[in-house]
């Protein structure tokens, strides 16, 4: 499952539009209804710009997921996911759940969890997903 998603992952952050930073981001997520992916997609206008991790999570639940079980992040230098993507990603993901990060070769720079990535995440009480 892992090696599918890092190509997905890699697939999807070809086409990152991203003309103001050139960083190119794609991730994929494995979820309970399936496998979904995401890149960035810049904008003029700079505060707009929404990162793939988001892009994945959102089309994830407009497909219906309620979980996401495993993460896989890609950029050049294999950076991991920001405060707002890890808080977005946690609404839907037990802390257990497994982020990936690679590199643009595909090359693993952290093997991580959502718990560890945003510990004490804010969570409503009594949420059902
Ligand atoms: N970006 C992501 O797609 N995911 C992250 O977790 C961090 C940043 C994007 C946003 C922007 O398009 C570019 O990377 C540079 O910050």
């Amino acid at each position: 499952m892992t090696s599918e998603l890092i190509q997905d992952a890699l697939d999807v952050r070809q086409r990152a539009y991203a003309p103001y930073s050139n960083y190119f981001v794609g991730a994929a997520i494995a979820t309970d209804v399936g496998v979904f992916s995401g890149c960035n997609v810049e904008n003029a206008s700079y505060g707009l710009c929404n990162c793939a991790e988001r892009t994945a999570v959102f089309s994830a639940v407009a497909a219906g997921a309620k979980n996401i079980t495993a993460v896989v992040v890609a950029t050049r230098d294999g950076g991991s996911p920001c405060g707002a993507c890890r808080q977005v990603l946690a609404e839907f993901a037990d802390a257990d759940c497994p982020v990936h990060c690679v590199n643009e070769s595909g090359t693993t720079t952290l093997e991580t969890t959502i718990g560890a990535l945003l510990p004490h995440a804010f969570t409503p009480r009594n949420l059902t997903r």
